[in-house]
């Protein structure tokens, strides 16, 4: 049903709405666009069809992998489709292979914070007044179920 594929150029704009739908600092179009031109950054868009219903993001620092944001639109919430990113860029995770992956969650998101443990991520951290907008506090978010061990070790 819902289809999981490399963020484009093409989708920037339906992604700007995505964003505005979602975030109260919502990102711009030129910082979509410095990511997909960098070499540290994965980027993979839901599509239903042809409509864009959700996004997810990865920088890639040395052996680590930070997920940069998560966003599904309100209409298609609650049918996996987070999930659905998310195995993908735990897939790409695995690959590299990275020995972790880490996020910032604002302390109030329920829902984030829930998908996120679902998935192993455990609370590692607090960022005080990490959000200009409100002064909210950031929670380190770490998963290091990808950690692959040296045999020689
Ligand atoms: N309340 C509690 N847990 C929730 C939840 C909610 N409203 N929404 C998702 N979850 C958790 C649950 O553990 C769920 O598993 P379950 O369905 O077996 O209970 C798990 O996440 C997976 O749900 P899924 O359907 O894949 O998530 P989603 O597609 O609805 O997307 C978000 C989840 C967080 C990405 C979505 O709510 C969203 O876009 N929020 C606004 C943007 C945002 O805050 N992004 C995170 C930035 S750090």
């Amino acid at each position: 049903m819902f289809s999981i594929i490399p963020l484009k150029q093409e989708h920037v704009d339906k992604l700007i709405e995505l964003e505005n739908e979602c975030f109260s600092i919502p990102w711009t179009i030129r910082m979509f666009e410095d990511e997909l031109e960098s070499p540290i950054a994965t980027y993979y868009v839901a599509m239903l069809e042809d409509e864009l219903v959700g996004y997810v993001g990865m920088w890639q620092i040395l052996d680590e992998g930070h997920v940069t944001n998560i966003a599904v639109k309100k209409k298609y919430r609650r049918k996996g489709v987070a999930s659905l990113l998310l195995d993908k860029i735990i897939e790409v995770a695995d690959g590299y292979p990275l020995t972790m992956l880490t996020l910032e969650v604002r302390r109030s998101n329920e829902p984030a914070k829930s998908l996120y443990a679902k998935y192993g991520f455990v609370e590692e951290g607090l960022r005080i007044g990490y959000y200009a907008d409100n002064n909210e506090d950031a929670i380190i978010m770490t998963r290091r179920e990808q950690i692959h061990e040296s045999s020689d070790i």
